[in-house]
């Protein structure tokens, strides 16, 4: 079936948007693409790093006079607030557009629903609607910050036949083989953190780092909930500091040497303790979305993942099969949850899968 060119023309605008995911918090990573009157694409743009410029600001650039009475696609509803630059909507209808098509709503309140209106009353015609899903799953991030305060949260964890994630020696790398780590690798370069247990960042010793050819300079901010007792990471955390910054959380209880720490290079983050005497998990995560964090990679442990799990903070899950047996001595990729009728294990639906190499991939998200 050929694609409508409305739905061709979204579509690249939300697979620029895609590349961009993981550089351009706080703000959102859209993508747009101006298709002049004649139908020659004229104009692409996706949101700089750090979240300037616009998309749609750097499409209209490239476009210049032949935007007028064209069409622009953009993945999210154009901001209406001026600030150090024009809002986008204004930018759009001084350019003349005849159409713009919108891939999703955006609900910050400085937005929500002005930018399409702006445009409307400027004459231009606004669609939305057509792709929502996709531009959803791309601004997830952005949505779940304006709605909760908190980022987006992607649970990623590598399991065996029999559902193990590590040895009973606490063994785990590598249960996958090459192509699905290079996939987590592209995992890592599309969030704006990695967060991990104190757990695995001591037994693992892991970079957290984006080591693909090319995107080197991906490596998101790296993240270790420290809890009461566990060791405190040093090993290639430390001595990788330079690639991407590493915050370590944990409560004031735990009377961390905060000055020697920061003197390290990494930095300490105060947050308020759960019931348990940890740093709360959901208090971590608003700390983590008032710093403008937008998505989170939870690359494990088993601890943090089940707790996680337990307080429903996980958005999204990316779950890596591979062909071994590890047996019931192995650790459980989830602790104990209590659950006791099916009617409660039904928390996420697959929306994508997919084999890398001799390993399998399915992505998650939650049920309704
Ligand atoms: N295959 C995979 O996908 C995969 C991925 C990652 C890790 N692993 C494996 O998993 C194992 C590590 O898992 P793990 O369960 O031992 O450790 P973990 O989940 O990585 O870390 C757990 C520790 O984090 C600290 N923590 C801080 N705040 C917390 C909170 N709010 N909730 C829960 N914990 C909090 C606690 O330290 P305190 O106890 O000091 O309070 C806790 O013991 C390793 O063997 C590793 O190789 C496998």
């Amino acid at each position: 079936m050929i694609a409508s060119p409305d739905s061709a023309h979204l579509r690249t605008a939300l697979a620029l948007g895609r590349q961009a995911l993981g550089t351009t918090w706080p703000n959102p990573t859209v993508g747009c693409v101006i298709v002049a009157a004649d139908g020659r694409v004229v104009g692409r743009g996706v949101t700089g790093i750090g979240g300037r410029p616009h998309a749609e600001m750097q499409a209209l650039a490239e476009a210049g006079e032949r935007a007028a009475g064209g069409t622009a696609y953009v993945t999210l509803e154009p901001c209406a607030h001026d600030g150090a630059t024009p809002s986008c909507a204004l930018l759009l209808a001084e350019a003349a557009l005849a159409r713009v098509v919108i891939g999703t709503h955006d609900p910050d309140p400085r937005t929500n629903g002005s930018g399409a209106a702006l445009l409307t009353a400027a004459g231009v015609t606004v669609t939305s609607g057509l792709h929502e899903d996709e531009a959803k799953r791309l601004h997830a991030g952005h949505l779940r910050r304006v709605e909760s305060g908190r980022p987006h949260v992607t649970l990623k964890l590598a399991a065996s036949l029999d559902g193990r994630i590590a040895t009973s020696t606490g063994a785990s790398q590598w249960l996958t083989g090459q192509v699905a780590r290079r996939h987590g690798h592209l995992l890592r370069a599309r969030h704006d953190a990695i967060l991990v247990g104190a757990g695995t960042a001591v037994r693992d010793d892991p970079e957290l780092t984006c080591r693909l050819p090319g995107l080197g300079d991906r490596s998101p901010v790296r993240i270790v909930m420290i809890g009461a007792e566990t060791a405190l990471p040093v090993g290639r955390l430390l001595s990788t500091l330079g690639r991407s910054p590493v915050w370590l959380l944990a409560t004031p209880e735990r009377r961390l040497d905060t000055a020697d720490l920061q003197a390290t290079g990494m930095e300490v983050i105060d947050v308020a303790a759960d019931s348990s005497g940890r740093p709360s998990l959901e208090q971590a995560l608003g700390t983590l979305g008032a710093r403008g964090v937008t998505s989170v990679l939870v690359e494990g442990g088993q601890t943090v993942a089940t707790a996680l799990l337990r307080d429903r903070l996980v958005d999204t899950l990316v779950w890596y099969s591979t062909d071994a047996i590890v047996g019931s001595d192995g650790l459980a990729a989830v602790g104990g949850l209590a659950r006791t009728a099916l009617s409660e294990t039904r928390d996420f639906r697959t929306f994508r899968a997919r084999r890398l190499g001799p390993d399998h991939v399915r992505f998650l998200e939650r049920a309704a």
